[in-house]
């Protein structure tokens, strides 16, 4: 959500800018803008839609020949997507040029007081406000950071703000509150961005900012000061991927590379994880094993797709462990009053590390005493930096915005938490832990095999394009595995897909059955609890007499659902509690290849943000 790009240096700057742009599209956004400084000039240019709207408009903006400036992408929550609204604001001068992601939740009252003091305010966004206090402030002084600092005490809400100044043609200046921004260090060169994507192709070298941080780069250096002007210092780090990983390597989208990458991204999320004595190895810990110990409910919180692999993770946790544990939308969470102590465990399921909802819960869970375990898929990001333990998955950088790799390294994590807490806590044998563990590394290549057949998950898709709805129904862990299939689905292709709990489609859902309505049922291994695949088998039979079109995903060798299911899919045989590894992964192929039929643009689905930076 809002992509964010600052530079200073030797390079021409828009181009450094856009490139930066480009690689952040992937968060999601509705309009795009640029300004450069120099000179004492200031240019700008900005527009509704795609970068290749902005890029068009570029000759006729006449910006300078420049080697700072800032560009971004909005995603739009105050005011609609249109060339107005689009970033960067002014100020009342045009001497200031400012951009922001996230929201001012001050911004009428601090709107009411500048037109008071007769600005006129030409957008509806929350932005200009930060733009015209900052040109304000700017003219007291004419320093960009001391300005800055004072702009951020009058702001309440989530920001990211980057500036720059006409007559200070070789600064640029930046603030986070509550949404991301780091720093790249470059020979001469210094880039500001919302995340390393933006300046991969330049360093490798990043600076972490801690929160409430204002950071100054010019060609010279950087400096880095608390909001009340106290000199700070960032953490150095180098980033471990390269350009290629942010490259679509020979396939025609993000997400069809990112799905295909699922074998080697859970290899690499379980490596190394397990100690010589078969302890699970987290990549932070400010907990001992005693307070590990003494967890007697676990919260899991999440929104979206990692919401869904939190839900998976309730029945391997309760199973593994017998600690109770419930799973909760982050966004719901902390507005109903949860019962949290000290011996409550929270478990923050975030790919960004960024996402507001998940990490205002995560500060709730802490007021409340509650120990947070944060599983992420970004080093540095906000929720794994305030979480008591972390565990990074390492799926490398996911650029579509529908979650696919992300989804089955949290579910590998996930499982690998579990399992810490049954082995610490006593509840399961080094040998049953070895068990499940020598299972999960065998998944990879079970990952490997199923891709290897996707043609028919294919014709089964396009076969469906046309009825406009598809019903998606399991129980157990297929159940999210089912809600899963659905949102992939509706992200991608716009269709009515909805997930059920099989055995609740009686109790309402059905009426939605018409003839030929396809559902997709995830059918669980007969090997394991059979009265699981048994039931399901009612409920296949149940929609097919309504008419359903029924696809089963099913293990290898179940020949029994094949009897009763129009179509199956059938994927490598795998303990219950981690087949969802093997289900999904069909169910992610079948939304592409569906969204693709009808003309969608998989990789950035409309309305949809990939980092959600506000509540
Ligand atoms: C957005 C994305 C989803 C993602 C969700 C949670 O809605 O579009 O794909 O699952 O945020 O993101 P997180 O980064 O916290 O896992």
């Amino acid at each position: 959500m809002c992509g964010i790009v600052g530079y200073v240096g030797q390079r021409k700057a828009v181009d450094v800018v856009l490139d930066g742009l480009r690689r952040l599209e992937y968060r999601g956004y509705d309009s795009a803008g640029v300004a450069l400084v120099a000179d004492g000039t200031l240019g700008l240019a900005k527009k509704a839609g795609k970068l290749a709207n902005l890029e068009a408009s570029l000759d006729e903006a006449g910006l300078p020949e420049s080697t700072c400036g800032i560009g971004h992408t909005r995603w739009a929550t105050h005011g609609v997507p249109s060339d107005r609204n689009a970033h960067p604001h002014l100020s009342a001068d045009g001497g200031v040029a400012l951009i922001h992601n996230g929201i001012i939740e001050n911004f009428g009252q601090l709107r009411g007081e500048l037109e008071a003091e007769g600005l006129h305010f030409v957008s509806e966004t929350d932005t200009e406000v930060a733009a015209q206090l900052l040109g304000r402030e700017y003219a007291i002084d004419g320093d960009l950071t001391e300005a800055m600092t004072r702009v951020c005490a009058r702001l309440e809400g989530a920001f990211t703000l980057l500036a720059v100044a006409a007559d200070d043609p070789d600064t640029v200046v930046g603030a986070r509150r509550n949404s991301p921004l780091v720093v790249g260090v470059g020979e001469g060169e210094y880039f500001l961005a919302s995340d390393v994507a933006a300046f991969i192709a330049y360093t490798t070298e990043a600076i972490e900012l801690g929160q409430d941080r204002i950071v100054t780069i010019t060609r010279e250096g950087l400096s880095v000061r608390d909001f009340h002007g106290n000199p700070s210092e960032g953490r150095p780090y180098s980033v471990d991927w390269d350009l290629t990983a942010a490259e679509k390597g020979g396939y025609e989208t993000f997400m069809r590379k990112e799905i295909n990458e699922q074998p080697t991204a859970v290899a690499d999320t379980l490596r190394g994880r397990i100690d010589g004595s078969g302890q699970i190895v987290l990549d932070e810990v400010r907990m001992s094993d005693q307070d590990f110990r003494d967890i007697d409910k676990v919260f899991i919180i999440a929104c979206g797709t990692s919401y869904h692999a939190g839900l998976v993770t309730k029945y391997a946790i309760e199973h593994w462990t017998r600690i109770p544990c419930e799973v909760e939308l982050a966004s719901e969470f902390r507005y109903r009053d949860p019962v949290l102590d000290r011996s409550t465990l929270v478990i923050a399921i975030s790919q960004s590390g960024e996402t507001m909802d998940t990490l205002m819960a995560l500060r709730h869970a802490k007021d409340q005493k509650a120990r947070v375990l944060s599983i992420s898929n970004t080093v540095g990001s906000t929720i794994p930096r305030e979480s008591d333990a972390v565990l990074y998955t390492r799926a490398g950088i996911e650029v579509a915005v529908a979650s696919t790799k992300a989804f089955l390294t949290q579910l590998a994590a996930c499982y690998l938490v579990g399992l810490h807490l049954a082995q610490i806590r006593g509840i399961m044998y080094a040998d049953e832990v070895k068990a499940v563990l020598d299972e999960l590394v065998a998944t990879p290549d079970k990952i490997n095999m199923l891709l290897k057949d996707m043609e028919p998950v294919r014709d089964l898709a396009r076969a469906s394009a046309e009825f406009g709805r598809v019903l998606f129904i399991g129980r157990h862990v297929g159940y999210p595995v089912a809600l899963e299939g659905a949102l992939k689905l509706k992200e991608l292709a716009y269709i009515h897909a909805e997930g059920f709990a099989a055995g609740e489609l009686k109790h309402g859902p059905i009426s939605l059955i018409e003839a030929g309505t396809p559902v997709i049922a995830i059918v669980p291994s007969p090997r394991g609890r059979s009265l699981l695949h048994d039931k399901i088998l009612s409920n296949i039979q149940e929609v097919k007499a309504r008419g359903a079109k029924v696809i089963a995903v099913c293990e290898a060798g179940d020949d029994i659902t094949g009897v009763h299911a129009d179509h199956v899919i059938e994927t490598p045989a795998s303990p219950t509690l981690l087949a969802p590894l093997l289900t999904a992964v069909p169910l992610q192929e079948f939304a592409a290849e569906l969204a693709t039929a009808l003309g969608r643009d998989i990789d950035q689905p409309r309305n949809l943000a990939k980092s959600v930076t506000v509540e």
